[in-house]
């Protein structure tokens, strides 16, 4: 049957035990079998959960016939690349390509203010690069995608395009493979740790595709870009130590354009505010404020003051939605 026709049976148990996912994943691994063959598959990692989970999937099923191409665009979270290396490629041995695009995202990013430009020169250098890898690579007849359930169903109501094999171009036209694409958010996660993936990849929080470059807003440097990078890095570390990961539903920082006067050692400093977001929401169109206790403010403050060099205050966005959204960009 072709995979764009497959649709999750009315009758299908929720899957939310280890049982239900062991069973999920051995039925999965027979029919890549089934449909790959001895084909070679190749897959665009971001190390988010669904690609994560696919590809945990696919190594299991047919190892080395997967190709994995990771494309740093500079844009990810402190520690990202090493983590989908040191976890497909180290610890799974996944034949993974890693591609550094940092320049070539960055240097088409400079200069560049409107958000809406922004988002388009990095979702259409995405694929430029990805394509890029795809041609160098021989004899691969399927690309696997980490489609999920409610993508097909916003994309059948209107609401949304999902499908990113849409955006190939003409002379890279493959087969499409879809493992997860009959599942629920919640039943990837309980997939993937089953799988054995680690848990900060398993129940990450939401991450949007333009990644930290919207959370920079204005024209992207790489100093203030790595001004978001370090806070955001702070937050996450703090969130996680005062077990308020996995219970708070986002959480990040944005580092504006623009400075103020602060002072440090007794001297003048002209640096960038911090801006700290901390939101629950169950459907992302409301959404509320976490209120943190006063302590680890205080805390996060210190640390993103002290730690995060061109940062000399940190502001903090009691903002619901609406009428803010979540991203300022
Ligand atoms: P907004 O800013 O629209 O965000 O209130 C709602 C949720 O969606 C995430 N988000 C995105 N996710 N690509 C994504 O994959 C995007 O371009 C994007 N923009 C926003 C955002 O992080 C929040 O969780």
């Amino acid at each position: 049957m072709d995979v764009m026709e497959i649709r999750r049976p009315e009758t299908m148990e929720r899957i939310t035990t280890p049982e239900l996912a062991q069973a999920f994943i051995d039925e999965q691994i027979a029919l890549i079998k089934e449909q790959v063959g001895d084909g070679k598959v190749l897959l665009a990692l971001s190390g988010g959960v669904d690609s994560s989970v696919v590809a945990a999937l696919l190594i299991k099923a047919i190892g080395q016939q997967l190709v994995c191409v990771h494309v740093n665009h500079g844009l990810l979270r402190k520690g990202e690349p090493e983590q989908v290396i040191k976890v497909f490629r180290d610890e799974m041995n996944a034949d993974l390509v890693y591609v550094d695009a940092v320049d070539r995202f960055l240097d088409k990013l400079a200069g560049v203010t409107d958000p809406e430009e922004k988002r388009h020169i990095i979702g259409s250098e995405f694929i430029d690069v990805f394509a890029d890898e795809a041609r160098k690579l021989d004899g691969i007849q399927f690309l696997a995608q980490g489609t999920i359930w409610p993508d097909i169903l916003e994309s059948e109501a209107g609401i949304k395009a999902h499908h990113n094999a849409g955006g190939l171009p003409e002379d890279l036209q493959f087969e499409l493979v879809e493992p997860v694409r009959i599942l629920f958010k919640d039943e990837v996660r309980v997939v993937g740790k089953q799988l054995g993936l680690p848990d900060n990849m398993v129940y990450r929080q939401p991450f949007p595709g333009p990644g930290l470059g919207v959370r920079c807003p204005g024209a992207i440097t790489r100093d203030r870009l790595e001004a978001v990078r370090e806070s955001d890095a702070i937050l996450r570390e703090e969130f996680s130590k005062n077990g308020l990961e996995g219970k708070v539903w986002q959480y990040f920082t944005v580092v504006p354009d623009f400075k103020s006067t602060g002072i440090k050692d007794g001297k003048r400093t002209f640096d960038w505010p911090c801006i700290i977001r901390a939101i629950n929401t169950t459907d992302v169109v409301e959404v509320t404020v976490e209120h943190l206790d006063p302590a680890l403010i205080d805390h996060i403050v210190k640390r993103i003051t002290t730690e995060v060099p061109g940062i000399n205050r940190v502001l903090f966005d009691y903002t619901p939605k609406p009428p803010a959204t979540v991203e300022y960009e």
